[in-house]
């Protein structure tokens, strides 16, 4: 029976078997317990050695199994580690990252464009003086063309800039000319919203200030910014039109070839050369500040373009109240790389 015993112990593949054969031997009606219960009808003598007998084998089947089923339990953890081993080579779960907004992409586009041409690119204040943004630009208080301008009052007097301009009145506040500036940056008007119109969008003005520069030189200078945005076939037009101050003044398009429908003019800003009374204002302000009258005789020329119109123009985006809804099927559909 010893031998039987061990063989099967040994010969157990799983910790259930392991179990049966336990049973099968030291249970209750197990084998060596029902050889136990034989002893009673044996003498003394015979009882006492066959017992340790008995004992003996049962401490060693004891055993033997203990071993057995350290051993399963060693191979069982053993198949369980390497059935939930992890691939360390396998990708990890996607990591969602930030990407540039649509109209941040254009802006660095179009600031990359002027850099080209010899611009430099300089920020102003959204929160400006009534001064800045209207009186030396030759709007005064009184002037209808206010009304092109529904603007943000603050309550100290302030306002929220109604375009990026009063950075050339700054600007040249500041500096001599030659100069070659755009200005990017966020601009409010106090409108409803539509499909074309948000209270908040963006602007990037231009200004070149120096001798002789004409009108010539501005519709060279859009042209060339509507094929190096739209390609080298891009078409531009140019419609008279008034801003107060600039003098000529005009408004520019850029034919859009609508792959989906109805091709079309789009407007893309405002221009003109920079009105005699601009300069003469900067010159006022600089006066009152113990600096040298230095934009008498000057010419120059000035645009504003909206990069809403570009990305809708760019991409078919139909409505401009989308730039700013941060719906991420929108801002994912159009984001740029950081
Ligand atoms: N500031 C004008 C606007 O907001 C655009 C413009 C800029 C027009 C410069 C002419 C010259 O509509």
């Amino acid at each position: 029976m010893r031998d039987a015993a061990l063989q099967a112990i040994e010969g157990a593949q799983t910790l259930e078997a392991l179990q049966a054969v336990k049973t099968h031997y030291l249970g209750k009606k197990g084998e060596l317990t029902s050889q136990l219960k034989t002893l009673g009808s044996l003498s003394p003598d015979e009882r006492r050695a066959r017992g340790a007998e008995i004992n003996a084998l049962k401490a060693e089947l004891e055993a033997a199994i203990e071993t057995r089923e350290a051993q399963l339990k060693e191979e069982a953890l053993q198949a369980r580690l390497a059935s939930e081993a992890i691939d360390v080579t396998l990708p990890a779960p996607a990591h969602p990252v930030g990407g540039l907004h649509v109209i941040s992409r254009i802006l660095g586009d179009l600031e990359e464009i002027f850099e080209r041409m010899g611009y430099s690119v300089v920020e102003g204040p959204e929160v400006e003086e009534d001064r800045f943004n209207f009186d030396a630009l030759n709007i005064p208080w009184h002037h209808p063309a206010r009304d092109m301008w529904d603007t943000f009052w603050l309550e100290d007097g302030r306002l929220l800039r109604t375009h990026t301009s009063p950075m050339q009145v700054r600007y040249m506040l500041a500096h001599e000319a030659p100069l070659k500036i755009v200005v990017p940056g966020k601009v409010f008007r106090y409108e409803a919203t539509d499909a074309t119109h948000e209270s908040m969008f963006h602007q990037l003005e231009g200004l070149v200030v120096g001798d002789h520069i004409s009108m010539a030189d501005l519709k060279g200078t859009i042209s060339e910014m509507a094929r190096a945005l739209f390609g080298p076939k891009a078409k531009v037009r140019f419609q008279p039109s008034f801003y107060p101050f600039v003098e000529p003044g005009a408004d520019f398009a850029v034919w859009w070839e609508n792959p989906r429908g109805a091709s079309k003019w789009l407007e893309l800003g405002g221009c003109g050369m920079v009105h005699p009374q601009v300069f003469k204002a900067v010159d006022d302000l600089r006066e009152e500040r113990g600096l040298p009258r230095a934009y008498e005789g000057k010419t120059g020329f000035a645009f504003g373009l909206g990069p809403e119109r570009i990305a809708m123009l760019k991409y078919g985006i139909p409505d401009i109240r989308y730039f700013y809804q941060n719906d991420l099927r929108v801002l994912t559909q159009f984001r740029g790389d950081l």
